[in-house]
């Protein structure tokens, strides 16, 4: 081959879009729970996965490639590599993101849109919904289901949040996107004397009052339905935004922050945390960084950038906390 054609074939196996979609189609169909620990032929896979024969074997073949699968005769089995996509009752399966028809499958394919972003500064999700990400899951329906069963528990140095030391004296909050509740969950059981409300758009709220009731936690959890952007519940000790802002741009960031200082007034106080890549990881994960640049409004906010907004919207900044991968911002009505 000549060193031009090993360049261009560089460059377009670095492009290709089919071995992702194979993989995805594989765990999609749930091909190697079907296989198991067996052997089955053509016929039986199409029959188990409802799809064409033909071009299910063009699939299997080229899992085979892949090293997936194996053949022997008209029979396919997983290999070492193909056992590992197989659920196992109760165990956490990592492989719910390649799921093209799961929430989170279908978000990752919105990487098709990246040029919207690059060309309008909007996330890929404007390009592919014509909305942000959560307006879509909202209006889509149907999923509160696939929300409560993929409920994580808060991540990203979370301690930065919980342990803050607003806690120890607050009453009540409300948790100002708070999604299905996991965090509220963790605020009510470290604090007894904490009450949560969870404001989200309804089908999260719907999945944050299933987990309170589950839990029998409803008498000091209650989730409500809405729009952040609408007047919030007034008078509460502490408007906690944690992982928000990145989602909006500097104009309906303070929007958002505007509405919690009204409903906090002067005494309360707005606990805002965001969920940050450092500059060194940001420069070693490029492809992580560019991910979320496509997927959110502003991923790279600083400190100072959100001091910054905060006085923009009348708030002044005290305490600041800061983690690896988190940063808290206790804020107060000017
Ligand atoms: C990145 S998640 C953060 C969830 C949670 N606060 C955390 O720390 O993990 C953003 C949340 O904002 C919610 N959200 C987006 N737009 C909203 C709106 N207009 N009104 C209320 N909630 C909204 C989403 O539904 C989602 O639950």
């Amino acid at each position: 081959m000549s060193a031009d054609m090993a360049l261009h074939q560089k460059i377009i196996s670095m492009a290709d879009l089919v071995t992702p979609m194979a993989v995805r189609a594989a765990v999609t169909l749930r091909i190697a729970d079907h296989v198991g620990t067996g052997q089955l032929p053509l016929q039986e896979l199409a029959r188990l996965t409802a799809t064409m024969p033909r071009p299910l074997e063009k699939l299997l073949k080229h899992l085979v490639t892949l090293n997936i699968l194996s053949q022997d005769g008209d029979l396919y089995q997983l290999t070492e590599l193909g056992a590992a996509l197989r659920r196992e009752n109760g165990r956490f399966w990592p492989f719910e993101s390649l799921d093209v028809e799961g929430l989170m499958g279908r978000t990752e394919l919105s990487a098709i849109h990246l040029l919207h972003t690059l060309r309008t500064g909007e996330s890929v999700y404007h390009g592919m919904y014509g909305t942000d990400l959560w307006a879509h899951v909202n209006e889509v329906g149907n999923v509160e289901d696939e929300l409560w069963s993929h409920a994580v528990p808060p991540g990203f140095d979370i301690e930065v949040v919980t342990r803050h030391p607003c806690w120890k004296e607050a009453r009540t909050a409300v948790d100002v996107g708070g999604h299905t509740g996991a965090l509220a969950e963790v605020l009510i059981s470290e604090y007894p004397a904490l009450r949560v409300t969870v404001l989200d758009l309804p089908v999260f709220a719907n999945v944050a009052q299933r987990r309170f009731s589950a839990a029998g936690t409803a008498d000091r959890a209650t989730a409500v339905g809405g729009s952040f952007f609408d007047p919030l519940p007034e008078g509460a000790d502490v408007y906690l935004l944690s992982a928000i802002l990145a989602d909006w741009d500097d104009a309906d960031a303070v929007r958002l922050l505007r509405n919690c200082a009204q409903a906090a007034g002067p005494q309360g106080r707005i606990l805002l945390s965001e969920v940050c890549l450092s500059e060194r990881v940001r420069a070693v994960d490029t492809g992580m960084a560019l991910w979320l640049e496509a997927v959110m409004a502003d991923p790279d906010r600083t400190i100072d950038d959100l001091t910054a907004l905060a006085a923009e919207a009348g708030l002044e900044t005290g305490r600041v906390d800061e983690a690896m991968t988190r940063v808290a911002l206790e804020l107060r009505v000017r």
